[in-house]
């Protein structure tokens, strides 16, 4: 396991904690300014997380426990922009508490399966309680990296994850075992932070520590052709929710950055995103 990939559970290991101790998930206590990994939040109290907030509808988070919408740590809405039918297979990618396991489950009905794999054992225990309360059957939650997925080849209908790809020390054996589960025609989609054209590194690293993307956050031209090389076709990549550098203005000033003279180099190239592919029949 990677030093990032430590970090990283350890980072969602206390993040469930908080969920099973009462409060919201956030991944960052208030003594850890210097590395946020969860938006604005956490250093301005009361304020709202512009990555994690809202992401989801009354109607769909109604009849979820509460502690899987308070566990939510996405950065978009992959159920709600994938194309799910019943009867149909679906994975997740870093599945957290759960929430979007449990959706998909929800749309795939009981003739549908929904896999969470997350490699976080407080996470599981979280997601797995948050299973139990929903009365949701056609749900199992795994234990293992999304770099060496526990399916077997040609299993899966759908792939979809929420802000997980990104924290990826190895993000090329992530696209190579999500294409080698899914079945042919099947599909990837999933949300993810990408970044949109150049700017000086110290920024990008400082910005990416803010929105969480510990190991770095592709380039959309980087993640389009890794998808590609992968083997997926019909690739493309669909903003949703575009940060500006007034977003990061209380972390930015953490790192000693002034945000009035950055802001030119910093708007508009970070987004969260939808992303979609799709694995060839043939
Ligand atoms: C940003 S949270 C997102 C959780 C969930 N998808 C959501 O929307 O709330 C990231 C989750 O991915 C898990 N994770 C991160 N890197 C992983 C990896 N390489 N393999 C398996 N799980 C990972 C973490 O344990 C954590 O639960």
């Amino acid at each position: 396991m990677s030093d990032i990939t430590k970090i990283v559970k350890e980072r969602y290991g206390k993040a469930a904690l908080q969920v099973l101790n009462g409060s919201s998930a956030s991944c960052c206590g208030p003594s850890s300014q210097a590395s946020s990994c969860c938006g604005a939040s956490p250093l301005v109290p009361g304020a709202v997380d512009p990555i994690t907030a809202n992401l989801y509808d009354d109607q769909q988070t109604g009849g979820l426990p509460a502690e899987a919408v308070l566990a939510s740590l996405g950065c978009g809405n992959p159920t709600a922009l994938a194309a799910l039918n019943p009867g149909e297979v679906v994975l997740d990618l870093g599945s957290g508490g759960g929430i979007d396991v449990l959706l998909s489950a929800r749309r795939g009905g009981p003739t549908g399966k929904a896999y969470g794999l997350d490699m976080t054992d407080e996470m599981l225990a979280l997601a797995r309680e948050n299973q139990r309360k929903s009365g949701l059957e056609n749900v199992e939650f795994l234990k293992g990296q999304i770099e060496e997925i526990p399916l077997p080849d040609h299993s899966v209908d759908v792939i979809i994850s929420n802000c997980v790809i990104n924290l990826s020390a190895d993000k090329d054996r992530v696209l190579a075992e999500a294409f080698r589960v899914l079945k042919p025609g099947g599909r990837l989609a999933v949300s993810d932070v990408v970044v949109r054209g150049e700017m000086p590194l110290e920024i990008r690293r400082s910005v990416e520590l803010w929105v969480g993307c510990l190991s770095g956050a592709l380039d959309e031209s980087v993640y389009i052709d890794k998808l590609s090389r992968a083997g997926f076709v019909d690739v493309s990549i669909e903003p949703t929710r575009v940060y500006r550098a007034e977003d990061a203005r209380e972390f930015l000033n953490t790192q000693g950055i002034d945000i009035d003279t950055i802001a030119a180099q910093v708007d508009g190239k970070f987004f969260s995103g939808f992303i979609r592919a799709t694995k060839p029949r043939a």
